[in-house]
């Protein structure tokens, strides 16, 4: 029979793994780690009432006997019953008591142990070292105690390893650099909104405080929505780093005349068909600014507009 199947049956699929890993634990641990250490015992010219008290206070139903530390004898509840039937109960235990019980070896694996156990029938075991001094005593009640309390621990172990190993994963996700990229087409305005909404869901999964990310959000539609309106073409990159996003809208001309007045609330260039979508108010680069924590723009009338904005990810503030 398998001796851990016997002390911890179960169907279940949480008990199967149980099981398995109570079947290494019955190997890995001894003996010792399960008996009652330095039992209470009695001597040999001790009288048989004296282990019918000892057992009454402190519920025991065996008691090693023992001289200068080595084991002579056990007297059981059996015992003491007769004693008290047959009248010797005032009687030295040396005369009673059951000589050179079996015995188990301290360094004996469980597994072993609950074989003993089953093949004997007993309740106990006196456990002696490796000179014979009696070192402890064992029930299968130990055994089951020693497992389950193994068991926990084990499976406390296990949920505190994969915890730190969640906070690894994640310190490698902040730590990693992500970066969207895409070209924007001039007059294209059914794409407006790419870069940022991939960008917001790199964001969300990081778990980034959702002002900065709405503000990251909005600085990368309005560059998107400038180069589809005002230029000829160019490309937007929304760099995620442990500690900011960085936003380049780089486009290819014609540049700004005057970049004062384009940065000027209600400034705007914007032809017909763009006011007629919704765009040509002369906030977006004003809301650019506003949004970023570290904001430049350089242009070159013939050239181009290069857009540098920065929003730093661990101080969240309130866009007014
Ligand atoms: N990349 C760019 N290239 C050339 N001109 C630009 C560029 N970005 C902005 N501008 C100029 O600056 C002006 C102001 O831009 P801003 O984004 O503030 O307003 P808008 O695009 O006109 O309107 P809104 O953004 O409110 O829809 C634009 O009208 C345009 O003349
Ligand atoms: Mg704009």
């Amino acid at each position: 029979m398998n001796p851990t199947s016997s002390l911890l049956a179960g169907s279940g699929t949480t008990e199967k793994r149980r099981i398995s890993v109570a079947q290494v634990l019955v190997y890995e641990l001894r003996v010792r780690d399960a008996m009652t250490k330095e039992p209470v015992t009695a001597g040999p010219t001790d009288t048989m009432r004296t282990i019918q008290h000892l057992m009454k206070t402190h519920r025991f139903s065996g008691v090693p006997i023992t001289q200068n530390g080595c084991l002579l004898g056990i007297v059981t509840i059996e015992d003491i019953i007769n004693a008290l039937d047959k009248g010797h109960i005032n009687e030295p235990t040396e005369r009673w008591m059951a000589r050179d019980p079996v015995t188990l070896r301290d360094h004996y694996s469980l597994v072993r142990a609950v074989a003993e156990f089953d093949r004997y029938g007993f309740g106990r075991f006196p456990v002696v070292d490796g000179s014979d001094k009696l070192v402890g005593i064992i029930t299968r009640g130990d055994i089951t105690d020693c497992l389950v309390h193994h068991l926990e621990r084990r499976a406390e172990e296990a949920v505190a390893h994969e915890a730190v190993l969640m906070a690894e994963r994640a310190a490698d996700e902040k730590a990693r650099r992500v970066v969207v990229r895409t070209q924007i087409k001039s007059g294209d305005f059914d794409s407006a909104g790419k870069v940022s909404q991939r960008m917001r869901q790199v964001l969300r999964e990081r778990g980034i405080d959702p002002d900065v990310r709405r503000r990251a959000a909005i600085i990368a539609y309005e560059a998107e929505t400038n180069i589809i309106i005002h230029t000829i073409g160019g490309q937007i990159t929304a760099t995620i780093l442990p500690d900011k996003v960085v936003i380049d809208a780089i486009d290819e001309g014609p540049g700004i005349e005057n970049v004062d007045l384009a940065l000027r609330e209600g400034w705007s260039t914007a032809g017909p068909l763009a006011r007629e979508l919704g765009f040509g108010a002369g906030m977006g680069l004003p809301n650019i600014k506003r949004c970023s924590d570290v904001f430049e723009i350089k242009s070159e009338m013939g050239r181009g507009t290069h857009l540098h904005a920065e929003v730093m990810l661990e101080k969240a503030r309130m866009v007014a």
